[in-house]
């Protein structure tokens, strides 16, 4: 078996970039059904542009030349100035055969050469015991830091559902809020504040512990960055927003992304959703979510699929997306290793 960077470079780097995305989604099919989304080669060739974080794309080959597994190495990850994180994904017809050992291997001693200090492997199961990947990961040494659930949302959500959620909300902040929705680009005037508040998410939500050296500081470049990341993976991103009227401050917004727009699977991510702790309790979480779901019935309507991604200890956020219907279909963890350690 051969294990390859793929030269993004070169003149085979979209090939290469296509085997890497078809053998990632035949590991996802195979994990999540036949339904799950895929993933596309724009999204992949986003994550390889990306200035604030390095993305190295692996292959493994066997000697005829079929692709047995795909890993990407993000660094430093979104996890800490010295960390690297690794995804993998190996053919189910290849596994318990060394393959995933190896490759990780590889990269922890490139994740090494590039001076990090850690390796974070980024594993997702349909399973709450995490198989097959949890005993891998244990296997090779590596103990859990982080998990997160994630959850889908079959759409249409039901008329009955949506009017009834907005009746609650509009009961409960009356005429004090006005809420604003835009589609793509975030308007100039919405900014600022957004990013005062994004920069506030991580003192506002509850934390796993891996989250803890993340840079929170959100400036208005920042999140224009952010916007423009999603509309090149191939993606839309809808935004709405709350505005006290009295002082037309932004207090809470949630965020959106379709991705593989005019593809044959579109499907969206609901990003992040926040609220200021000094305007909780006024249902404006209900609000914007609702908000954005009513703007993607409307202007996206081949989106069938919200995906949405939260800690289990954000009761808040749980209870709320399980009033709009999301159910948990995904157990996702994040393993640590020094890479001092042989
Ligand atoms: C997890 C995964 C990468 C393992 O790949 P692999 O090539 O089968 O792994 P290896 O053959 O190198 O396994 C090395 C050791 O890990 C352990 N291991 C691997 N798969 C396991 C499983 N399903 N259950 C328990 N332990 C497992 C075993 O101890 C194995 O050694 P053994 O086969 O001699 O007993 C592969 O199953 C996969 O792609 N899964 C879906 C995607 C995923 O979970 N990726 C994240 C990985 S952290």
């Amino acid at each position: 078996m051969q294990i390859d960077t793929i030269d993004l470079h070169s003149a085979t780097a979209r090939d290469e970039l296509e085997e890497w995305v078809s053998l990632r989604n035949v590991v996802q099919r195979d994990l999540f059904g036949m339904d799950s989304p895929m993933s596309t080669l724009a999204m992949v060739q986003a994550m390889a542009a990306r200035d604030d974080q390095g993305n190295e794309f692996f292959l493994a080959r066997e000697d005829d030349g079929r692709a047995v597994a795909a890993a990407r190495l993000a660094t430093p990850g979104p996890t800490g100035a010295s960390d690297a994180e690794i995804s993998l994904f190996v053919h189910p017809q290849a596994r318990r055969g060394g393959v995933g050992a190896a490759v990780v291997a590889r990269l922890e001693e490139r994740a090494r050469e590039l001076g990090c200090a850690r390796t974070i492997l980024d594993q997702m199961s349909p399973r709450p015991d995490g198989a097959p990947g949890a005993g891998f990961a244990r296997r090779l040494g590596y103990t859990e830091v982080d998990l997160v659930l994630g959850s889908r949302l079959d759409l249409p959500v039901s008329e009955e559902v949506l009017a009834s959620l907005e009746r609650t909300a509009r009961e409960a902040y009356d005429a004090a809020y006005e809420l604003s929705t835009a589609w793509d680009d975030i308007p100039d005037e919405w900014v600022q504040d957004r990013a005062e508040l994004a920069t506030g998410l991580s003192s506002y939500t509850p934390a796993g512990s891996i989250e803890d050296d993340t840079d929170e500081t959100w400036d208005a470049e920042r999140v224009r960055a952010l916007f423009l990341r999603w509309n090149t993976s191939g993606g839309r991103v809808v935004e709405t927003i709350v505005v006290v009227r009295d002082t037309a401050h932004i207090v809470a917004y949630s965020d959106l992304v379709v991705y593989g727009v005019a593809s044959a699977h579109p499907h969206a991510a609901q990003s992040d959703t926040l609220v200021h702790p000094e305007h909780r309790g006024h249902k404006l979480g209900i609000a914007v979510k609702v908000a954005n779901l009513r703007a993607l019935a409307r202007d996206e309507p081949e989106v069938d699929t919200v995906f949405t991604w939260t800690s289990p200890d954000n009761a808040p956020m749980n209870a709320l997306n399980a009033l709009l219907g999301f159910r948990t279909v995904a157990w996702t963890r994040m393993w640590a290793r020094d890479l001092g350690a042989a």
